[in-house]
This record gives structure tokens, sequence and C-alpha cells, in this order.
């Protein structure tokens, strides 16, 4: 499977499932809760989901709306110690099972989340 093809097997319902998956656990999350704005949890909801949908081969809204992606330097104002990355990988697992995306589709995002998520670190511990 091509990671292009994604959006065509899951649609815009799956990511949203997962994406709103992952973010009701942000609040009350003792690691990432108080790095997300809690004020704007629906606009960081919406930003992540878009951006996957561009990603994986659905409409591109994420780059009309706020341009070239460049992870790491929007995440540089965040603290992302190897420890934030663990959180944010377990949530997103526990996301994807709730998600029941096809295994192949499954197995495809989380080593995608795995690599993204450790190429973000910026912090020492
Ligand atoms: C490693 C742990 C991570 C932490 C602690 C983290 C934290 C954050 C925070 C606090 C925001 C701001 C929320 C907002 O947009 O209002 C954000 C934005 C965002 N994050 Fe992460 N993130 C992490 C990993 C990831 C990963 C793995 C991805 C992609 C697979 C990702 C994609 C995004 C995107 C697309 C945005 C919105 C950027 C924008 O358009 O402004 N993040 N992240």
């Amino acid at each position: 499977m091509e990671e292009q093809e994604i959006f065509a097997i899951i649609g815009l319902d799956g990511f949203e499932r997962l994406i709103a998956a992952f973010y009701r656990q942000i609040p009350t999350d003792d690691v990432l809760g108080p790095l997300y704005t809690s004020h704007d949890l629906s606009g960081a909801e919406q930003r992540l989901r878009d951006f996957l949908l561009f990603r994986f081969g659905g409409p591109s809204t994420y780059l009309e709306t706020r341009g070239h992606p460049r992870l790491r330097m929007r995440h540089a104002s965040f603290a992302i110690t190897s420890a934030a990355r663990d959180r944010w990988i377990q949530l997103m697992n526990r996301a994807l099972d709730e998600a029941m995306l096809p295994v192949d589709v499954h197995l495809a995002l989380k080593s995608f989340f795995a690599s993204t998520a450790t190429f973000l670190i910026n912090r020492p511990e």
C-alpha cells in the first residue's frame, strides 16, 4: 500500500475519528495537557487533521491555510523531550486502536507517527 492511498481507503471519516480520539485525551493528560493551549484545542485538532489529510493523499487545505508544514520549526516553541514524545505516541497508539482502521493503514500511520515524533524532539531531558 502507498501512503498516498490512505485517504482513499479511510476517507475524511477515518482521519476525523483518529484525531478526535487523540485530542479527547489531551486536556487531562499531565504531560501534554499543559503544552496545548486549552482555549484552542479544536483549532489544534483541525490543524493536525488537515496536515494528515494533505500528507496522505487527501485535500491540500493544510497547505492553503497554513503553508508549508515545516514541522520542526513550528514545534520549536514547545519543549519536546523524549518523555513528551513517548506520551504523544502512547496517546496516538491508543487513538489508532480506538479508530479501528484497516491493519495495513494502522501500521503505516503508526510508523509515520513514531518517526515524525522522534524527529520533533528538541529538548534534552
Ligand atoms: C512529539 C510530541 C509532540 C508534541 C508535544 C506536540 C505539540 C504540539 C503543540 C503544542 C502544537 C500547537 C497546537 C496548535 O496547533 O494550536 C502542535 C501543533 C502541531 N503539531 Fe504537534 N506535537 C508533537 C508531535 C507531532 C507529530 C508527531 C505531528 C505529525 C505527525 C505533529 C503535527 C502537528 C501539526 C500539523 C501542528 C499544527 C502546526 C500549525 O499549522 O501551526 N505534532 N503540536
